[in-house]
């Protein structure tokens, strides 16, 4: 096992935080340890403009080959999701809260490992600059690890799911279950009834994108 002491993604920021910037210096960052045994950096995707930000936890084995975010099954769940839910895909941006894949090696597979506190602190500085590059008027949070990243820890799904909250990152987030959590149900009524909740959430963060502010 590789200990490293690293200082997080901080000391590979650009000097200049464009997204384009960021995506460049992303691809070698070496913040944390999960980049050496990762295939490349999955950095944030989608229109720069985007009023509406996805943040998941962290690319999962089909991401890590691709070096595109939640373009495998989770990511064909959240994309069937969002047309659902009336949300042009086109119109937003997807990114995660950790950008390297972080797995264990059962033989031929690897199996994902919900990254670690400090792996998530390290990758921190670059959510918080694409957040501050985007400047999204909502974020919808996919899962847990997104939620505490965004809400801290203390933030509890099952109590906030469905309403917007503040954060120190940006000041609408909308937290919800995250996809692969749907995927694995067992049962076909437990998924789809899964699906549709999940579906109401994001009909719920486009309509209160279309909502004026309250303030
Ligand atoms: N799960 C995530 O959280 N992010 C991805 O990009 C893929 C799966
Ligand atoms: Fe850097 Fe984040 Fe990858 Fe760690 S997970 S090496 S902090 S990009």
């Amino acid at each position: 096992m590789a200990t490293t002491t690293t200082a997080g993604a901080a000391a590979f920021l650009p000097e200049r935080r464009t997204l384009d910037d960021l995506r460049a210096a992303a691809a070698s960052c070496e913040g944390c340890g999960l980049y050496a045994p990762a295939t490349q950096t999955v950095f944030g995707e989608g229109d720069p403009h985007a009023r509406l930000v996805f943040v998941g936890e962290q690319p999962g084995d089909r991401e890590d080959r691709t070096g595109r975010p939640f373009v495998g099954p989770a990511g064909q769940l959240l994309r069937s999701s969002l047309r659902e839910a009336g949300i042009d895909e086109r119109t937003v941006y997807i990114t995660n809260a950790v950008k390297h894949f972080s797995f264990v090696e059962r033989g031929k597979r690897r199996i994902h490992q919900t990254p670690k506190r400090i792996e998530i602190r390290a990758c921190g500085p670059w959510l918080e600059n694409e957040l501050a590059a985007i400047r999204p008027d909502l974020v919808v949070a996919l899962g847990s690890t997104a939620a505490s990243t965004l809400l801290g820890t203390e933030f509890r799904l099952t109590k906030h799911r469905g309403t917007v909250v503040r954060s120190p990152l940006a000041e609408r987030v909308v937290a919800t279950i995250h996809p692969s959590a749907i995927l694995r149900t067992i049962d076909e009524a437990t998924r789809a009834a899964e699906i549709e909740r999940f579906v109401a959430d994001l009909r719920f963060a486009r309509e209160t994108l279309e909502a004026p502010p309250a303030e």
